[in-house]
């Protein structure tokens, strides 16, 4: 692990000239600077010259926040401009290039028109490390066409209940399958492993610490109740394997360890974190992660900052922001050597992503590539799909399909790209619908490529049973069903009252009685069924047609779809592809096999109460092939 501690000796190489660069520019900071350079604010509450005149560090994109039309060159131009901003040159100003970041989790996915690649938990899926470092290879470049330079992934969360909203975005609820990714991710996003940054790299983020997968329930920034020897062994392992690959920032999570928020948490960041593990880069506040950790602002601030938070994500109120810390520092609340710290570590990984030498956004390599969105990355993306694709079920060897069958294609993802592609795309909560995934195929247009005789039934759902489509008229039906689009707490399946105060962030739920924001559940069941009726009737309608039924499932987790299997002769369980729904055809037709296995366990009923689902009616691992 390359570790340096704030002050051992630079070690040697090219972090060295990182070191030695945040060494020599931070003795030459005012207070203003520093503070500045720990702030981050979002970018449509700060402007550049607020970022001039405040010395902000870092700017960020929420999910679904974006300049002009979207397209790759609205944002580079923004980003040349916060970056001029940054770097103005006047008497007494330290021009210090301005870091910026985005949640490209799945592709380059706030931005139009990008590749976007099935979630974490399709990857996962896959049990290919290799397939997802080509995967997040081409992310980079196509987050570098954006004149980005920063992505707030990989997640290595791992989900220890699906009821998580969050569970798409974890490989596995199997520690040593997220840590068989995180380190191939990480050198993958960096281009580097060495803790500097490729020509072709961007920072990553290892997100989020630390067991934000293991809250009781699945509630997202819930109470993680567990033993600090679970904390570890599950929670912190994939992280070695982040850091081991040099993973220059860390993301602190919105959960609590008992009873604690990880944003106030000394020992876990301060000393497991940089200390015992030795993480040598920055440590960045989550949303608003802050004000939750005090009733005063003040003292949430300066308790942050005491327990190891470098960069604070302050997305609106970055001036108050600005303001308390600097006056928790002139009280001694907050030590002038902590503050050191934090700007060495934020300067330190500056440098080490080539910042000061990279030419302005407007002017570098990757800006504008056209490799965005290309046929080539489409086509990794396609084989990642086929790759995280499970089949459970095959009656019959009803799969694969013949090409030259009649094929009644129904259900209501059947032909729904943003439903395909899940949260975080686009909008932070995801698309639904076609209009603003632009390229790539749902599944259906997949199908219709290579299947004449397909048909997509009325509004691709034939649920209706209408009769429009005449009886006799098909050997076999295609059903495709699942999830609507959803991101973090708004995914989560948990009773709709508040459970926790916190920090949302838009589109938030009503006040409850004591005035604290929630966040609104996906639902309150796993059983799919509940959630979505109307799939099972997709299901049975074909079924009365006296159709044998292939359904495929596009989900962010496992659901208890007794049911739907039962009246399914196939079963596939397709995640969350992605824009390359094609991938999906091309396996349902044998032109590639099943590979996927289940990285968590699907469950047989309904969870109750604080436990995990408990009955598994498919391990992890399970997944049929063709041949079986
Ligand atoms: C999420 C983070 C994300 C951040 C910035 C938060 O709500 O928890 O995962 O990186 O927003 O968009």
């Amino acid at each position: 692990m390359s570790a340096t501690a704030p002050d051992a000796p630079p070690p040697a190489g090219r972090a060295s000239e990182a070191e030695v660069r945040a060494r020599q520019l931070l003795s030459r900071m005012t207070l203003a600077q520093k503070v500045g350079q720990m702030t981050q604010a979002e970018r449509m509450h700060v402007s550049p010259a607020e970022v001039r005149e405040f010395h902000i560090g870092s700017v960020l994109s929420g999910g679904g926040s974006a300049p002009g039309a979207n397209r790759p060159a609205d944002w580079v131009a923004m980003n040349d401009e916060y970056w001029a901003a940054s770097m103005f040159e006047e008497d007494g100003r330290l021009p210090v290039p301005v870091l910026y970041g985005v949640d490209a989790i799945h592709g380059s996915n706030n931005v139009l028109g990008a590749t976007v690649f099935p979630h974490n938990i399709g990857l996962g899926a896959a049990c290919d490390p290799e397939l997802a470092a080509a995967a997040a290879r081409i992310t980079a470049r196509e987050v570098l066409a954006t004149g980005v330079d920063w992505t707030f992934a990989p997640t290595l969360a791992v989900a220890r209940d699906v009821r998580w909203g969050r569970t798409y975005e974890s490989f596995s609820e199997d520690p040593a399958v997220a840590a068989s990714y995180a380190g191939r991710i990480v050198a993958a996003l960096q281009d580097a492993s060495d803790g500097s940054l490729g020509p072709d790299g961007i920072a990553a983020c290892a997100k989020h610490w630390v067991g934000d997968g293991a809250t009781t329930a699945g509630v997202d920034q819930g109470d993680a109740r567990i033993s600090e020897d679970e904390l570890r062994r599950v929670h912190a392992m994939p992280y070695r394997d982040a850091l081991e690959a040099s993973a220059l920032t860390v993301m602190v999570s919105l959960s609590m360890w008992n009873q604690r928020r990880c944003h106030a948490h000394r020992y876990l960041i301060e000393d497991v974190l940089k200390g015992e593990m030795g993480f040598p880069g920055l440590v960045v506040s989550d949303w608003n992660g802050i004000d939750q950790v005090a009733e005063d602002y003040g003292e949430a601030v300066a308790q942050a900052a005491n327990a190891g938070i470098d960069m604070f994500m302050v997305p609106e109120q970055w001036r108050l922001f600005i303001s308390a810390l600097t006056s928790q520092v002139q009280s001694g609340a907050v030590p002038m050597e902590r503050i050191d710290d934090a700007v060495r570590r934020i300067l330190r990984v500056k440098a080490a992503c080539g910042l000061f030498g990279r030419p302005r956004p407007a002017q570098r390599k990757w800006s504008n590539h056209p490799s965005f969105g290309s046929p080539a990355h489409r086509v990794a993306a396609r084989r990642a799909v086929r790759r995280s694709l499970v089949l459970l079920k095959n009656e019959d060897g009803i799969l694969p399909l013949d090409p030259a069958a009649r094929i009644l294609v129904a259900g209501k993802n059947a032909h729904d790209r943003g439903s395909q592609c899940g949260g975080f795309t686009v909008e932070w909560q995801g698309v639904a619908g076609n209009d603003r995934i632009e390229g790539g195929t749902s599944v259906w247009e997949g199908v219709r490529a290579v299947a004449p005789h397909a048909v997509l039934g009325e509004d691709g759902s034939a649920a209706s049973g209408s009769g429009e489509l005449p009886d006799g008229a098909f050997d076999v039906a295609l059903v495709v069903i699942g999830e609507r689009p959803y991101a973090e707490g708004m995914g989560d399946i948990r009773d709709p009252s508040p459970v926790r105060p916190g920090a949302p962030r838009m589109p938030a739920g009503p006040e409850d009685a004591a005035g604290a924001e929630t966040l609104q559940p996906y639902g309150q069941s796993l059983e799919l069924a509940a959630l979505h009726p109307e799939d099972l009737a997709a299901i049975r309608s074909a079924r009365a047609r006296g159709l044998p039924v292939v359904t495929v499932l596009l989900s962010g987790r496992p659901l208890v779809t007794t049911r739907e299997l039962a009246d399914s002769a196939a079963f596939v369980a397709a995640w969350l592809p992605g824009s390359e729904g094609g991938g999906v055809a091309d396996v349902l037709f044998g032109k590639a096999g099943f590979r996927g296995t289940l990285p968590f366990a699907w469950p047989a009923s309904d969870p109750q109460g604080d436990d995990p689902p408990g009955d598994v009616l498919f391990p992890v691992g399970y997944g049929l092939r063709y041949s079986c």
